[in-house]
């Protein structure tokens, strides 16, 4: 059983490799134009003087440069990773000795070491709290509601050993949080649906300079260049299937289609998989598909979604991987059981043997971007990102008026943020004319 230390002030590989972290979180900096702006207004404005913030995000150069950002708005920081494979170590070592960051992460840490690293982002004790996949929120709510079993192990554990007064004071103290994706804000609705939630959220996700390029062209050239790394398969010629024709699914459709695979497309949903059809894909199930592919990936946010008798139906050296939030949506276990050797035959990748096939799964069935390659590229994080940012200055500035819901940014702030960064890429765009504006505006203008 791993001891916590709460109040150990980082726990990365080694510091020694600050240097490289900041070499490339430099490199990140460049391609993030937007947020550099909202940066150096935070230098100056200062809006999170004073407050304590708890992220647990994926520990990349990206993050490392939104870091930078809720630093220099005057905030104190910890960090943990939101997946046990996602960390960059340089960069972790980076954010504690150049921007003393509270950094929590290990890339490859095991379970136990996962959940005491969240365990002392929240012994941090955050006002506001920024989450990729809901970890913080919901263990803070187990907290609220007195279901410490439900808590991992090593949070338990610290939540047992505090006073009901430390409890109530961990949870009161938070005056919000931010939360990145689709299935962390799924979970964010249920909670609010039930009515349990204790503070406002914001849904970074569902604001449209996030979820329509992050999710879609930064899942998409993402999760393509994490196969190719782990596998350095050729792509043109082959067999993809997509299961999910959600923002993620589109872009991984649309980027495979591109590098010459044939694509198949699973849904579940009727409207969804008419649109990947009229979008030029085959849509089929999966049970059809299961024997056709070369390269399975699953971007849903839903559980088994490739079982049993898919792996059964699969050919020899199929590769199978996922880049939805969860490692639930390929039922591993099940690939385990019904196989008869298993080996590590590559960084990243495993080979299951079933019936004398060989079944290659990906990153153990973790995001493969995140796990095989660098995640998103740093363009399109810098909308995601400068949604953080300027999501947490409004936790701040509205959390006397704002209820306990799950609240998108205004729409105002979108358009803040697309505008800056066509204003990056030298892109320019019309406005509307008095006359337009006026025409838009009535019903009854000329026909
Ligand atoms: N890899 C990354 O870096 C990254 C980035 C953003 C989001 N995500 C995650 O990817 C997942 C998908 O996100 P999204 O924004 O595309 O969500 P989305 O809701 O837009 O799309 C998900 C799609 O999957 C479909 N689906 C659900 N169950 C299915 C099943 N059994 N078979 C086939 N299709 C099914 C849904 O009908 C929907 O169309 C989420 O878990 C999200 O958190 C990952």
């Amino acid at each position: 059983m791993t001891s916590i230390s709460l109040d150990a002030p980082y726990d990365v590989r080694s510091l020694d490799l600050a240097d490289e972290g900041k070499r490339r979180s430099e490199w990140a900096e460049r391609s993030m134009p937007v947020l550099r702006q909202i940066r150096q207004r935070f230098l100056k404005e200062k809006p999170l003087a004073g407050r304590k913030v708890s992220c647990c995000l994926h520990v990349t150069t990206e993050t490392a440069n939104l870091m930078a950002t809720l630093r220099a708005a005057g905030a104190e920081v910890a960090l943990c990773a939101s997946n046990p494979l996602s960390t960059q170590d340089d960069v972790a070592a980076h954010l504690v000795r150049d921007q003393g960051v509270h950094v929590y992460a290990i890339k490859g840490e095991d379970h136990e070491t996962y959940y005491t690293h969240l365990a002392q982002a929240l012994a941090f004790g955050p006002d506001l709290t920024q989450d990729d996949g809901a970890d913080l929120v919901s263990s803070l709510h187990m907290v609220k509601l007195g279901r410490l079993e439900d808590l991992a192990g090593p949070i338990r554990r610290m939540v047992e050993a505090m006073s009901p007064a430390e409890r109530t004071a961990l949870v009161a103290r938070v005056r919000g949080s931010t939360e990145e994706t689709t299935t962390g804000v799924i979970r964010l609705k249920a909670m609010a649906k039930e009515g349990i939630l204790a503070f406002p959220i914001i849904a970074v996700n569902d604001s449209r300079t996030k979820h329509m390029f992050d999710n879609r062209y930064g899942t998409g050239q993402s999760t393509l260049d994490g196969i190719v790394r782990a596998t350095n398969v050729l792509v043109a010629g082959s067999t993809f299937v997509v299961a999910g024709y959600g923002w993620c699914g589109r872009g991984l459709a649309m980027r495979a289609r591109g590098a010459g695979a044939q694509v198949i497309v699973t849904e579940i949903e009727p409207v969804a998989a008419l649109e990947a059809r009229m979008d030029g894909f085959e849509v089929m199930t999966m049970a059809e598909a299961a024997p056709r592919g070369d390269v399975f990936c699953t971007l849903t946010g839903n559980i088994h979604v490739i079982r049993a008798e898919h792996f059964l139906a699969m050919k020899d050296g199929a590769i199978v991987c996922n880049s939805g939030h969860f490692n639930v949506e390929l039922d591993l276990e099940a690939l385990a059981k019904i196989s008869s050797e298993h080996r590590a035959v590559r960084n990243f990748v495993e080979e299951f043997v079933v019936d004398g096939r060989r079944i290659l799964v990906l990153g153990e069935g973790r995001l493969i971007n995140l796990a095989a390659a660098e995640g998103h590229p740093a363009s399109v994080m810098d909308m995601s990102f400068a949604n953080q940012a300027l999501a947490a200055e409004y936790l701040v500035k509205n959390e006397a008026t704002l209820g306990r819901q799950v609240h998108m940014l205004p729409r105002e702030v979108d358009v803040q943020i697309a505008t800056l960064k066509l204003a990056a890429m030298g892109t320019h765009f019309d406005v509307l004319t008095p006359e337009q504006v006026t025409y838009l505006a009535s019903w009854d203008a000329g026909t």
